[in-house]
């Protein structure tokens, strides 16, 4: 048996072990196997053995090559998960500021032409290499703040050419950055000017989807679905055809109105819904007796400046599964933060440190389809660690606007520290 090459000691462990096979839900997200004095130990790359120091020494993983990592007063979790970002695109939006502030709505920016369709200017004139060092400090940031694993949708190109440059330009970051990028194709993000919604839908679902499938560059395909957008119909069109092509599925649902949206991604069977401020109880109940992971997003609520969150405790005793995310992007959330989205999620989502430390990670990785590999410390799995400086969990989202993380740890390698 090859010794460990590292074994990090001494630190309170979270493994939010037991869940990989199915998302934990109800109560199940309060348990993350918290082990005081706790100890992990990597090799190549992976996760060899968890538990107590004097178990892993007796298991014989220690040899004289093994470097300790003292976590002496930290906390160590697996590498946060963040599975819904549009963190690929040129530009800003910090012009928009005022119109926020002037209360007028994030959907009435979007019609007068600015949005989304704003970033879609800036991004589909841009040279690949400044979409790809933009987006490069984007992931550098999100490795800082301890995201190991990232979801990155297209969908600020909205033709054939542009949402094919995207998914590779994506493919392409995957191998230059640090962290295991998922791709999702998501050319139903805004209906571009010049087109109904019924024709973008067509060409999303004859042109597009065709092309993003053959090219094998895309693992989920989601849809915005929302009033004034991409309604039902256009979307059940786009995320039907989707499946038959292969691609899993994803849906942004009853973001703004309700609207059905979770109802029918519960029709649909999707992976994962996202957002769903606005999603009914029978639409929440759905859900749940379909098993989609709700995908919550309380930084955009935050943004948006909205006061108003998603009911994540009625999801929860529905028995809902729940993940967190960023949903990183220009408009309705400027943030590469999962600290962050932690401190909302327990003020404003009112979870409890443990359950929104599972929403974070295992769930996170359930929701990109990724939970055999990553999202908790199991043996095994990739060793993507955290040691932060924090003295327990419950610290971790109490303390707000500082940077946790001492520590990540990467496929078994200490790729940020300080
Ligand atoms: O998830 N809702 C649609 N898409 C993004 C916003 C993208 C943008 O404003 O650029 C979201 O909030
Ligand atoms: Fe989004």
């Amino acid at each position: 048996m090859q010794p460990a090459e590292f074994l990090i000691h001494s630190g309170t462990v979270a493994t939010v072990a037991g869940h990989t096979h199915n998302p934990a839900r109800g109560k199940d997200m309060s348990q993350v196997g918290l082990i005081d004095n706790g100890a992990v130990a990597i090799g190549d790359g992976r996760i060899l053995a968890v538990g107590n120091p004097a178990d892993i020494e007796a298991g014989g993983w220690i040899g004289p090559e093994t470097q300790r990592i003292n976590a002496s007063g930290k906390l160590v979790t697996p590498g946060f998960v963040d599975p819904h970002t549009h963190a690929l695109y040129a530009g800003s939006r910090e012009h928009e500021l005022g119109l926020k502030l002037a209360d007028v709505p994030y959907i009435e920016i979007l019609k007068q032409g600015g949005g989304i369709l704003s970033t879609v200017r800036s991004t589909t004139t841009a040279e690949d290499d400044v979409i790809k060092a933009q987006t490069k400090k984007r992931l550098q940031t999100m490795l800082s703040l301890g995201t190991t694993t990232v979801e990155i949708k297209s969908g600020y190109g909205l033709t054939l050419e542009e949402e094919l440059r995207a998914l590779r330009l994506i493919r392409e970051l995957d191998s230059e950055v640090v962290q295991d990028l998922v791709p999702t194709f998501m050319g139903a993000h805004a209906v571009p000017p010049g087109f109904s919604e019924a024709e973008y839908t067509t060409l999303v679902v004859e042109q597009m989807l065709p092309r993003v499938a053959g090219q094998g560059i895309a693992e989920f395909c989601d849809v915005f679905c929302e009033k004034g957008v991409f309604g039902l119909e256009s979307s059940a069109r786009i995320l039907t055809r989707a499946q038959a092509l292969g691609l899993k599925l994803k849906i942004h649902a009853d973001e703004l109105e309700s609207f059905g949206g979770a109802e029918l991604a519960a029709r649909l069977g999707v992976t994962s819904a996202e957002h769903l401020l606005e999603a009914s109880d029978g639409g929440i109940q759905a859900l749940a007796n379909s098993g989609v992971i709700a995908v919550l997003l309380p930084a955009t609520s935050f943004n948006l400046a909205k006061h108003s969150y998603a009911r994540a405790r009625r999801m929860l005793e529905a028995g809902v599964p729940l993940a967190l995310a960023t949903d990183c992007n220009p408009g309705s959330s400027p943030t590469e933060s999962m600290p962050m989205v932690l401190t909302l999620a327990s003020l404003y989502l009112k979870l409890s440190p443990e359950q929104a430390l599972t929403a974070a990670t295992i769930n996170a990785a359930h929701a990109l389809g990724r939970a055999g590999e990553t999202g908790s410390l199991e043996p095994g799995k990739a060793a993507d660690i955290l040691i932060l400086d924090v003295p327990n969990l419950d610290y971790l989202p109490y303390h707000f606007g500082a940077n946790p993380v001492q520590t990540v740890i990467k496929r078994g390698k200490v790729v940020w520290s300080c």
